[in-house]
């Protein structure tokens, strides 16, 4: 189960119609190393959103990591754990390199996902060696992780962030985000679903800096007493008016100059239209909501007719 970022180049589908970038930059850099998902442009120049990337490296066989065996990796010894350039984000180099985030609650897994343990050795020869667990983070299971190794450059959640994670179904993704925050941030997890919040509610058991919110995310005010000022809004509520409910929830809690990072899933919004379209609407939507777009890409190989937007809120423009 490989997905690190080094996957294949990419051929197929990616090549020149990945980045666009913002406006202004187009063309580029499409299928790049990791089979990275390809750039869109904001206002309709260069790629129109392209499905950039590879079908290649990245893909072969990592499906097969959907609910794999639990439990430390087996030739562990050989892994080495490297800081991705985002903070509180690793990549576990063995066999296969893979993205892993340090488990916040070492022992256990959350969704059947899988550990690895590295020893961390001590400076002082008198004291043993540490033990440090990671969780494998797979990307056709989080958009977030997809984005990232499609090449993200800013994902601006990092240790010691606040985060509103709206869209958070049973707490697969905001584990990791927990992971990646730390004990010194907080994710605020946003689920109307009663059935998911169940097991959201479980996994903040073990993850104190986990707030589970079960409610309609449409009804920011319903929980203005949990959540204080954010540095960051995740969205994956997969609505057609998934730009409105960011809105909202940002003009609430979200700081000024924070940030939104929003997946869409373009057959949601509107199936009808073809989806580079649909990203360039939702991208209007929000610029009429004091967001400036600042990066796009599909999220290919791992979803098919999403996009990642990071946008950043201007509160007082
Ligand atoms: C695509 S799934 C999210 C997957 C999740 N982000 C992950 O990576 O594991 C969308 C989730 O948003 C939730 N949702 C949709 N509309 C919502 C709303 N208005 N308020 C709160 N949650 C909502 C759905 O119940 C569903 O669990």
């Amino acid at each position: 189960m490989a997905f690190g970022d080094r996957g294949g180049r990419g051929g197929g589908r990616g090549g020149g119609r990945g980045r666009g970038g913002p406006p202004g930059r187009g063309g580029g850099r499409g299928g790049g190393p990791a089979g990275r998902g390809g750039r869109g442009g904001f206002g309709g120049r260069g790629a129109p959103g392209g499905r950039g990337g590879a079908r290649g490296g990245a893909r072969g066989g990592s499906r097969g990591g959907r609910g794999g065996g639990a439990g430390g990796a087996r030739g562990g010894a050989k892994v080495i754990v490297k800081p991705h350039r985002h903070g509180g984000v690793f990549i576990a180099e063995g066999k296969e390199h893979l993205l892993v985030t340090k488990n916040l609650s070492p022992g256990e897994a959350v969704y059947g996902e899988k550990r690895i343990s590295v020893e961390s050795p001590s400076e002082d020869p008198s004291v043993p060696a540490t033990k440090v667990e990671y969780r494998v983070w797979n990307p056709f299971r989080s958009k977030l992780a997809a984005g990232i190794l499609g090449g993200l450059d800013h994902i601006h959640i990092a240790p010691g962030a606040k985060v509103l994670y709206l869209g958070a179904a049973s707490g697969t993704s905001v584990s990791h985000v927990a992971d990646v925050v730390g004990p010194e941030g907080i994710v605020y997890a946003v689920e109307f679903s009663h059935r998911s919040g169940r097991d959201l509610i479980n996994m903040a058991k073990k993850r104190t800096n986990v707030i589970p919110i079960i409610e309609d995310a449409r009804h920011p005010q319903k929980y203005r007493m949990l959540v204080g000022t954010v540095d960051v809004v995740f969205a994956d509520v997969a609505q057609p008016d998934q730009a409105r409910i960011v809105a909202l929830n940002s003009h609430h809690f979200l700081k000024d100059k924070g940030h939104a990072l929003i997946s869409i899933k373009a057959s949601c919004i509107d199936s009808t239209a073809v989806p580079e379209a649909v990203f360039a609407s939702e991208v209007k939507k929000l610029q009429s909501e004091m967001f400036r777009p600042r990066e796009q890409l599909t999220l290919e190989p791992y979803e098919r007719d999403h996009a990642m937007l990071v946008a950043q809120y201007q509160r007082h423009a």
